[in-house]
């Protein structure tokens, strides 16, 4: 039985409304930076073969897609990916990471960003992530960690509690839904767990201020989740004021951690163990 929209499972914000568009050019705004960078580090280049799940407005998919060509090509796959421009090299196709099949040792890189925390299988997922890769490919996951984003300048004292409100209501309307808001801390275990290699995890933060793409994101949250935000205790009101708050050019917080995470997997699936020495001398 559906019970309120604060409890109802799944992904929190669906693809097919009118905040995506915003959501996906604060995103590109805040995170395409760091994201390109990172897989520039993979060594990225023509050839190669790359799959990116749950590609939101496509902006890392048509990077790799450049990147790859003219003989290599991307797999991006979104539950709706009306939002994704087509390319040469680029296939685009509506999947459910969660239900559909990926094919097996097929990517030479992988990547997901801030999709994994959304979904309660997301173990499952990861395991067929890894799956997927050729040996010797890489994965790349961004998750964030929303523990630490307090409010550093308000006007005062009821501004800063009343976004603290909005962050925390937020998270229980994840968390009912079965996402983890602290995921990005766990990447790193989960990956090596999942029999990768070479663990390399990178945190960034940054400030949040007017006009930033990291506070729009907050403020198109505000909108996008607006009917489960009320669902879950706040007021017309107080998201009128958050929503002020956060146009306001004095407002200024600490973003939460985004990590950047990448791993390899082995090249043959028995763990790339070390050697341990051989004894010498008489037994
Ligand atoms: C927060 S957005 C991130 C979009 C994009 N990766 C980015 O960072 O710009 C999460 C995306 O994951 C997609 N998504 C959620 N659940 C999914 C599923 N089960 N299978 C495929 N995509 C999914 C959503 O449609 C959404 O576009």
């Amino acid at each position: 039985m559906r019970q309120s929209l604060a409890d109802d499972p799944g992904y929190v914000f669906d693809n097919d409304r009118a905040h995506n568009e915003e959501q996906h050019r604060c995103l590109t705004g805040a995170y395409d930076a760091m994201t390109f960078q990172r897989l520039a580090e993979t060594g990225v280049t023509a050839g190669w073969h790359c799959l990116e799940i749950g590609c939101g407005g496509g902006s890392v998919a048509q990077w790799l897609a450049e990147r790859v060509a003219p003989t290599g090509r991307v797999l991006a796959t979104e539950l709706n990916p009306r939002h994704v421009p087509a390319r040469p090299g680029l296939v685009v196709e509506a999947h459910d990471v969660v239900t559909d099949p990926l094919p097996e040792a097929a990517f030479d890189l992988v990547v997901a960003r801030l999709v994994l925390q959304h979904l309660p299988e997301r173990l499952a997922v990861l395991g067929k992530l890894v799956r997927a890769l050729k040996p010797g490919g890489r994965l790349q996951i961004e998750e964030f960690d929303t523990a630490y984003e307090p409010p550093l300048l308000t006007p005062d004292e009821e501004s800063a509690r009343l976004y603290e409100t909005f962050l925390a209501t937020k998270y229980a309307v994840m968390r009912a839904g079965g996402g983890d808001p602290q995921w990005g801390r766990r990447v790193p275990a989960a990956m090596r767990a999942a029999g990768l290699v070479d663990i390399d995890p990178r945190p960034r933060v940054e400030l949040r201020t007017a006009g930033s793409p990291g506070l729009g994101l907050q403020l198109n949250h505000t909108y996008h989740l607006e009917d489960r935000l009320i669902a879950a205790g706040m007021t017309r009101p107080q998201l009128d004021r958050v929503r002020a708050l956060m146009r306001d050019p004095s407002f200024c917080a600490v973003s939460s951690v985004i990590y950047s995470v990448q791993g390899r997997r082995p090249q043959a699936d028995v763990a790339e163990r070390p050697v341990r020495p051989r004894r010498e001398g008489p037994r």
